[in-house]
């Protein structure tokens, strides 16, 4: 049978090894078929952490798409997915593990650390789950250097980032040399030159070591940690820049899964409060390696209880101002916030405390760095702004079951609808984080529900407050809702249509 896509493996010696190939026969294991194919993109809607990782799941088995693949970012991103009494919390490798049919592909717009890249890869296998021949990672992606999280560290911490080197490898591939040293290594530098690539590694650590005077960093254990990390990497990385189109062609569906979600998009976020790459959906026909002909649909996730981590402006959060500076400064709050009295809170009236046992209810810590996240309303002007921006044709809720805690204070559930900026109504998020900060949210209060829905399988089922505000966020929006989460559980979902007017649309 003839190979289709052909994958030379090479260790750091240059000798090539062996081979795989992706056969006709392995074309039909992944779900590939003669048919035309396409790519579908998955963002999420907010700060990041809305369950993208639990709706890939979903859409997923529905669809049946023979890859995952991710476009952006790196180690930053972190979702947790769980298969019976398999667990696992995935950082660069693409959701998707479970599916044995299933191909992962990690684009040439993502940054990768290969030492802990191959950690992950050793703890997806002590699930019995192979990643040999469905692991592809391009070779255009560019490498997380240890000077980029010593970098991320010494001067990024006023953003909250997640201190992975994420910004210092972007902006390397931007700058490219430095001194006639080569800044931007990619993935595939491993395959060509791995001493020279190793070389060129050293001397960036040095450098950053002697401009910044740190003082006391193991250099040789870092260097021995980073070749080890990519030796283990280096049977993963696709030599094939044209893999991605090629497999489309033969007919493959691709599921785009975006990082860090669309308000921290480097352009059409806040700077300097964003991520440093392209998060927004047509991001994914950059990073992700296929010409945008092959796009079909745009999805979007957002959580009904917004969250967001690190540092910047988040219009509708519980306490503002006070609540942004608790969190900046409590990293470790998990374990004193576990001692506090939710019902307490709730019953306060506070702001700040209101986000407290929102947090605490809704186990909202971040899976990557364990910090606390802001909690906030429902903010309707940023979701419509990023629905429209983005062209998102489906919209997933996350969380619903955490609404009923709002019946606790009596107050309805909390929705902004409006924006005022300096006495004036606007319907858009201002492009500078110094005026989002000057934005008061106009705020609704719909009515709540006061029962458990963890159990609820069909839109019929749910309470009639709940479809309300599913049908006030498709008005608002124009995008309607295709799912909705009612539990931690995997089974816990509830599928659309919820209302008439998305039926129409369905
Ligand atoms: P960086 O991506 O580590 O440079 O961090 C930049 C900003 O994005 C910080 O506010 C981070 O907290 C935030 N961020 C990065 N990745 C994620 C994510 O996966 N979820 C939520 N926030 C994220």
């Amino acid at each position: 049978m003839a190979p289709i896509l052909k994958r030379a493996f090479f260790l750091t010696t240059g000798t090539s090894l062996t081979s795989t190939t992706i056969t006709e026969a392995k074309m039909a294991t992944y779900s590939i078929s003669k048919k035309k194919g396409f790519a579908d993109v998955l963002i999420g809607a907010q700060y990041g952490d809305e369950g993208k990782g639990r709706v890939v799941d979903i859409v997923a088995e529905d669809e049946d798409y023979a890859v995952i693949a991710r476009f952006n970012g790196g180690a930053n991103a972190g979702h947790t997915l769980q298969l019976g009494d398999k667990k696992i919390a995935l950082h660069q490798v693409p959701s998707g593990i479970f599916n044995p049919n299933r191909l992962l592909y990690v684009g040439s717009g993502c940054v990768v650390n290969p030492e802990r890249l191959v950690a992950e890869i050793n703890e997806v296998h002590t699930l019995d789950v192979a990643l040999d021949g469905r692991l592809h990672i391009s070779s255009r992606a560019a490498l997380v250097q240890p000077h980029h999280i010593l970098l991320d560290k010494i001067a990024c911490g006023s953003i909250g980032t997640t201190g992975q080197g994420i910004g210092p490898a972007y902006a390397d591939r931007a700058l490219r040399i430095e001194n006639g040293r080569l800044l931007h290594i990619r993935v595939g530098d491993l395959l060509s030159s791995p001493r020279q690539t190793f070389q060129y590694v050293l001397e960036n650590l040095e450098a950053t070591i002697k401009t910044h005077a740190v003082q006391g960093f193991d250099v040789a254990r870092s260097m021995e940690a980073f070749e080890a990390g990519c030796q283990a990497m280096t049977p993963y990385i696709q030599p094939d820049t044209l893999f991605m189109t090629k497999l489309v062609k033969a007919g493959a569906k691709v599921l785009f899964e975006g990082a860090q979600s669309a308000a921290l998009d480097i352009v059409n976020g806040t700077p300097p409060f964003v991520t440093s790459s392209n998060t927004i959906a047509r991001g994914a026909f950059v990073g992700g390696d296929l010409p945008p002909n092959f796009h079909r649909k745009t999805m979007a996730v957002a959580k009904v209880i917004m969250s967001r981590v690190g540092n910047g402006p988040f219009i509708s959060e519980f306490g503002g101002a006070a609540s942004e500076i608790y969190c900046a400064e409590n990293n470790h709050a998990r374990e004193a916030e576990r001692q506090l009295d939710v019902h307490e809170l709730m019953a306060s009236g506070e702001p700040l405390k209101l986000g407290q046992a929102l947090r605490i209810l809704g186990g909202e810590y971040g899976a990557t760095t364990g910090r606390p996240r802001r909690i906030g309303a429902l903010d309707l002007v940023q979701l419509t702004n990023i629905v429209t921006a983005n062209g998102v044709d489906e919209l997933y809720l996350t969380k619903c079951d955490l609404l009923t805690d709002f019946a606790k204070r009596g107050e309805g559930i909390p929705l902004v609808v409006g924006y005022d900026l300096d006495g004036a109504s606007i319907d858009y998020v201002p492009a500078a984080a110094e005026i989002c900060r000057r934005v008061k949210p106009i705020m609704v209060h719909l009515p709540c529900f006061n029962i458990d829905i963890s159990s609820v399988r069909m839109p019929d089922d749910l309470p009639a407050e709940l479809l309300a505000m599913i049908g006030r966020i498709e008005k608002m929006t124009g995008s309607s809702v295709k799912g909705i989460g009612v539990g931690p559980e995997r089974s816990a979902w509830v599928k659309g249509p919820f209302t008439k007017d998305s039926q129409l649309t369905a």
